[in-house]
């Protein structure tokens, strides 16, 4: 595309379609060289509307021919151009007064050169489709959009021997050999649930299945299959497990019960995203179904699981209501990310979930908040719609629905989630509509909540506390702001949900009596609604000083400001009742000392191991040593230092190399002091049990394997072994790839061979199995050493690397660049030279990918001056580039200046 004419779509601009498709009937002819495609649609004209041309989307088609009610049309009657076929007269095709009409066409596409991976496509011998958001258009002329639903009916035709197993949406309703071409056979699915175009869902290929069933609440039985390559059969157990305890939740949780007789997965080797929610036939990339232990790691586990119930659950959030637009996207995706990890945290640790979901918010998101392409939950504007599946659509608006739920309280929130489910089964509808139903159900005004969907930006929530020993009140003084972003100045305030607790001397926390309040009220933990710039809240009848627990479970994604001390934060570790608030004390106590040693290096005082983190450290070894029943999973979390990309996000200008250096520092300090404390937290937390996923099994090897990390950092030669043993005599990838990790990492001198052979002997090991050699390119391309860059270059070559393999990308260009930051930030540009590169070769195959990639580029802000200029330069080097996608071109464009 010319750069030049890249169009901005704009809410503003939204009409209801003129036209319904009230059946949409495909056929698809599928050889080697192309598919043929033909689409029988029946149009209706909506209401009103006296619209007598027909404009249709569609992209890369090869047209053969276009028949309107059995009327052959002659090219003189239509148009085309690179995204529309326009029929500009059909008044005078059917006459004036037309109410609807039978549209037919014939179009050809190439699946086996589509490298974008959208639309019809080709992942090893396989066909399968990826239609959302606009993919639907590159294989048929259509109203591609998602205010259009029809009911489907699909016929797919292909050779048998290569392609026995033909899938569509629905239910399989006939089949049989194609007459006059020996070989071919077809098979016709029905989907009876209207849809948009861009839950149309084809597979093609030689699959096995994994069946099951699962019956209903309503006591009907549900048909379970997971379809993967014959050699994957054996990992789907996990996946199908996932897929029935989502099915029950959702019943329990939320009422819904599942509609189709048959619910299926397809595991796709190249996939743009990570799963795909298409009625009744979800495709997922093999990294998002796939398990096993031998194979797989915990976290990829829980992932799985994770993914399967997100794209579960948008059968009702997202399916049976659908989005009116794309400006819409989070009313599906922050709602049915809320739900996802909803049902994660109750199938785990709620805590540990809520830990790690909060840090990935302040990093991400936060990060996306504070830079060019910040955006709100409900957009005004894009121009390329794929660049809009972001964090703030996703995270945020995640939490919104959180903040909802909370101000609602369980049971008006349910209440509200079944009105939106009845009020709007069947239709295309806006965030607003979800608000509405909210609002309706409950007697609770949202209406200033809204501007959470409409502000971008991360609101600043400053609190100062006021004690009057005389009056015993304790004010909180709480103020809000929110900075500007990009087109977005004079921010109003927010309605924020502020979740407290206020601790008395002896650590229990005390009631919490405002001064409007009856005196009766005894309440130790409450949520306060902060609607104004300034505003008090004045607690009565407290005998001394409390010590505030604030935002608990982070019940508002805001960053908060309050000066704690740091005995009050070793204080609020120890005893606060909300363990989430526990942890957050633990960071920051850490970050504030961090802080001070960034200092102390840059006046080149001599760094000192903080005696406040070794008594935190002390306190929490001590307890897991001492009470194995305490969650591990907790444990290691406040084991952790904050990482360098949260360090990066909440620093005003980052100086990467010194948060490296103070955080090493801090690190090897605490390995060398704690030791033998490490030591025997990794030798109780071995086990010879066969592995198990549950919560418990995941928690104990993740303290045991951080506690193996901390003992590598000591020159220790038993260490080494340790790890040299873990990563040889492993039964699951968890733990041998944790093994490889620390040879990987290890600076010692008897490392250097081991690591040498470890890599060689785990890729000879696993070169048969994908995703393994993805965790391998990953392990070396986050390696913390100097020389990853040309590491990395080097494995470019391997045989192993396809750039046209999405997961590849990711696992070898994607983590160098986004989570290798030392690497990455090398002071000589060559980290942003080399991405610069990588992107402009991937924009010409695959511009989702290209431009996702791009994101660590864009965050140039938080940079010195001098990085920043190196990073602009390669930002102005693509966008110099003459003709690029409208992916790519969006983001730089955006974050250029
Ligand atoms: N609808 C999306 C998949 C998608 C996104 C397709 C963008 C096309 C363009 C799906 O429901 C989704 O959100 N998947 C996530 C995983 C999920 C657990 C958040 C993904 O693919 O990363
Ligand atoms: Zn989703």
């Amino acid at each position: 595309m010319k750069n030049a004419s890249v169009r901005t779509t704009y809410l503003k601009e939204y009409r209801p379609p003129p036209f319904t498709i009230e059946t949409t009937n495909l056929h698809f002819d599928l050889y080697e060289d192309h598919a043929s495609v033909v689409s029988k649609l029946l149009f209706k004209c909506s209401g009103d509307s006296d619209v007598t041309s027909l404009q249709l989307h569609g992209q890369l088609l090869k047209l053969e021919k276009v028949l309107i009610n059995g009327q052959l049309l002659n090219p003189d009657q239509y148009s085309r151009d690179d995204e529309n076929l326009t029929i500009p007269a059909l008044d005078g095709l059917l006459g004036a007064s037309f109410k609807e009409f039978l549209f037919e066409c014939h179009t050809r596409i190439e699946p086996q050169n589509n490298t974008a991976l959208e639309g019809l496509y080709k992942s090893k011998k396989m066909f399968c489709t990826q239609c959302e958001a606009e993919g639907f258009r590159r294989i048929t002329y259509y109203l591609d959009r998602p205010d259009v639903m029809s009911v489907f009916t699909t016929t797919v035709a292909a050779e048998k021997a290569k392609y026995p197993v033909l899938l569509s949406n629905g239910n399989n309703i006939a089949s049989g050999d194609v007459d006059g071409a020996p070989g071919r056979h077809w098979v016709t699915w029905e989907d009876p649930f209207k849809k948009p175009s861009y839950l149309f869902a084809l597979v093609a290929g030689d699959l096995l299945s994994l069946d099951d069933t699962f019956v209903t609440c309503s006591d009907r039985e549900i048909e379970l299959r997971i379809f993967v390559e014959e050699k994957d059969i054996d990992k789907c157990n996990h996946a199908m497990l996932s897929l029935k305890n989502s099915m029950r939740w959702d019943e329990e949780v939320y009422g819904r019960e599942y509609d189709l007789d048959i619910f299926m997965i397809v595991a796709v080797d190249d996939f743009n995203m990570g799963a795909m929610e298409n009625k009744g036939l979800n495709v997922f990339n093999t990294s998002c179904v796939l398990a096993s232990p031998q194979t797989t790691t915990d976290f990829s586990f829980q992932r799985v699981e994770a993914v399967v119930a997100h794209e579960y659950f948008h059968n009702w959030s997202g399916n049976r209501v659908t989005c009116r637009d794309w400006f819409q996207l989070s009313l599906k995706e922050g709602f049915t990310v809320y739900r996802d990890s909803e049902f994660s945290a109750d199938m785990g640790s709620r805590t540990v979930k809520r830990v790690e979901d909060v840090s990935f918010l302040q990093t991400v998101q936060f990060a996306e908040d504070g830079g060019p392409m910040a955006h709100s939950v409900r957009p005004d504007s894009y121009m390329e719609i794929s660049n809009f599946y972001t964090v703030t659509i996703y995270e945020k608006g995640a939490e919104v629905v959180r903040m909802i739920a909370l101000l609602l309280g369980p049971e008006k929130f349910r209440a509200g989630s079944d009105l939106y489910f009845e009020r709007h089964d069947g239709q295309a509808v806006t965030t607003e509509d979800f608000v509405k139903a909210m609002e309706d159900a409950s007697g609770i005004d949202l209406g200033q909540f809204r501007n959470w969907y409409y502000q971008a930006g991360t609101p600043v929530v400053s609190i100062q506390s006021e004690f009057d020993a005389d009056t015993k009140r304790y004010t909180l003084h709480v103020s809000q702001s929110c900075p500007d972003t990009p087109g977005q100045s004079n921010k109003k305030p927010l309605t924020v949900p502020l979740r407290l607790g206020l601790l008395g001397s002896d650590g229990k926390d005390l009631p919490l009596r405002l001064l409007a309040d009856d005196a009766s009220t005894s309440k130790t933990d409450r949520v306060l609604s902060v609607t104004q710039e300034e505003q008090q809240f004045v607690f009565e009848g407290l005998e001394s000083e409390p010590i505030p627990s604030l935002l608990r479970g982070f019940s508002a994604p805001v960053r908060l400001k309050y000066d704690y001390s740091r005995a009050e934060l070793l204080f609020l570790m120890v005893n606060d009742s909300d363990g989430f608030n526990r942890w957050n004390a633990s960071q920051l106590l850490t970050i504030g000392l961090i802080d001070e040693l960034q200092s102390d290096l840059a006046a080149g005082r001599d760094l000192a191991l903080p005696q406040s983190l070794v008594d935190a450290y002390a306190g929490v070894l001590d307890s897991t040593l001492s009470d194995p029943s305490v969650d591990k999973a907790m444990i290691a979390q406040l084991l952790s230092l904050p990482t360098i990309g949260f360090l990066i996000e909440r620093s005003e200008v980052a100086d990467v190399d010194s948060i490296h250096l103070v955080r090493e520092f801090l690190l090897n300090g605490l390995a060398a002091k704690f030791y033998s404390l490490f030591l025997d937290v990794y030798t109780n937390n071995t086990s010879d049990a066969e592995y198990a996923a549950d919560a418990v099994s995941i928690a104990r090897r993740s303290l045991k394997n951080l506690a193996l990390s901390y003992l590598m950092r000591s020159d220790e030669d038993e260490a080494v072994t340790l790890a040299q043993q873990q990563f040889v005599l492993a039964s699951n990838m968890t733990d041998q790839l944790s093994g490889l990790r620390c040879l990987v990492n290890s600076g010692a001198a008897t490392a250097v061979d081991l690591k040498r052979d470890a890599l060689a002997s785990f890729y000879k090991q696993w070169s048969h199995e994908p995703l393994v050699v993805d965790q391998w390119f990953v392990v070396q391309a986050v390696c913390q050493l100097p020389g990853s860059l040309a590491q990395v270059k080097q494995l470019l070559e391997h045989t192993d690397f396809d750039i046209r393999n999405p997961n590849k990308v990711r696992s070898l260009i994607g983590a160098f660049c986004g989570q290798n930051h030392i690497g990455f930030h090398d002071a000589s540009g060559e980290g942003y030279e080399f991405l610069a590169d990588q992107v402009l070769v991937l924009d010409t195959l695959n511009p989702q990918i290209a431009s996702r990639l791009l994101t660590p580029l864009t965050r140039w802000r938080k940079f010195s001056a001098k990085r920043q200029g190196l990073m602009q330069s390669q930002l102005r080097r693509i966008k110099a580039q003459e003709e690029l996608s409208k992916d790519l071109f969006e983001i730089v464009e955006k974050s250029t200046i």
